[in-house]
């Protein structure tokens, strides 16, 4: 029997502190509306990092509770993997802070940077890790800070991004019931580099939103595609889409491609706006969390960012 890649559990962070549209508007004396915010991203308020709270912390608390869902012990996970384009430091990566932080001792941690689909990437080298045997139990974390490469006074990128993590856990298993991950589809083309990037390593980020919004509208119909003719599906298949959270226009788009009715498409950006790899991971444990996708519910995931990179992961979780 095939080994497969089943979801055992998942958790969110988020900073404690939260910021409306016009809390943040007065406090960097932004010539911006709550209207406008919300009209054009969906964007209600987002979470920010206060002192204390950093990439690892609050991957480490996304993994916790995605391993107390799950009744796995650290002592049990053999691979950590972080999507972030925030890391605390160059090195160690991300992912060494957070095994010291939770406890792990055993296998293997290093950082994936793919900006927002940073959390794809990471899912998919963790899927071919654990069907090839090279580990048997990975936490798969996307954790973001991006208020720290924020320019402050550039309204048409400030007001789109937030802080906090998502995890899964991720167990080989050999199942005949076709829980786990069915297929990942990873795309990066390095000509459109310069729409949406850090400045060096500490930024500021740059964008050049109605380029971005272009690309991320074709290229996501593109990958959902592949990932369901990859598999035979037709798109009345999904059950559940948990997009990438950069827009609500984008991921409505994407809803009514696959013709799923608006609940069946789980949205979070009106509360934690874009939190870049950690957004996918966030809103698939929200979801999870309040009973909305259960276990043997077909799910697609999909991301698009800086590189531009993007992807689509079809699981049945
Ligand atoms: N408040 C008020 N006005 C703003 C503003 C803000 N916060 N930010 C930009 N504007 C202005 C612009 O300066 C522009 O003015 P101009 O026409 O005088 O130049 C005007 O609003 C319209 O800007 P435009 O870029 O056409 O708006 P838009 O409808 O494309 O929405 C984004 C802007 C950024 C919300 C949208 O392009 C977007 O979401 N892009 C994709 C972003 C994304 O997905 N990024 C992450 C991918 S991982």
């Amino acid at each position: 029997m095939p080994l497969r890649s089943v979801i055992a559990g998942c958790g969110g962070c988020l900073p404690a502190q939260v910021v409306t549209n016009e809390e943040l508007a007065a406090r960097h004396g932004l010539d911006t509306s709550d209207a406008w915010i919300r009209e054009r991203s969906g964007i209600t308020r987002r979470h920010l990092a206060g002192p204390g709270e950093t990439a690892a912390s609050m991957g480490a608390e996304a993994a916790r509770r995605a391993l107390a869902r799950a009744g796995i012990a650290p002592e049990e996970v053999d691979a950590v993997i972080v999507a972030t384009a925030t890391p605390d430091s160059a090195f160690p990566a991300t992912a060494v802070h957070i095994q010291r932080l939770l406890g792990v001792t055993r296998g293997f941690g290093f950082d994936v940077s793919a900006a927002c689909t940073g959390f794809i990437y990471a899912l998919a080298i963790a899927d071919a890790m654990l069907r090839t045997g090279q580990a048997r139990c990975a936490l798969v974390i996307g954790t973001e800070v991006y208020s720290r490469i924020l320019d402050w006074k550039d309204r048409g990128t400030c007001v789109l991004f937030g802080d906090g993590a998502g995890a899964v856990v991720l167990r080989a298993e050999e199942r005949e019931d076709g829980r786990g991950i069915l297929s990942t589809h990873l795309h990066a083309d390095g000509r459109h580099a310069d729409i949406l990037h850090v400045e060096g390593t500490t930024g500021p980020l740059r964008m050049a939103g109605r380029e971005v919004f272009k690309h991320a509208v074709m290229k996501l119909a593109a990958v959902v595609d592949e990932a369901l003719a990859a598999n035979g599906l037709a798109r009345d298949a999904v059950d559940w889409l948990v997009p990438h959270q950069a827009n609500i226009r984008i991921i409505e788009a994407m809803g009514r491609k696959l013709g799923l009715p608006p609940e069946r498409v789980v949205v979070t950006v009106d509360r934690h706006a874009n939190t870049s790899a950690a957004s996918v991971p966030l809103a698939l444990a929200e979801a999870v969390e309040d009973g909305r996708i259960r276990q043997g519910d077909l799910v697609l995931l999909e991301a698009i960012g800086g590189g531009l990179t993007w992807g689509a992961a079809l699981l049945r979780f």
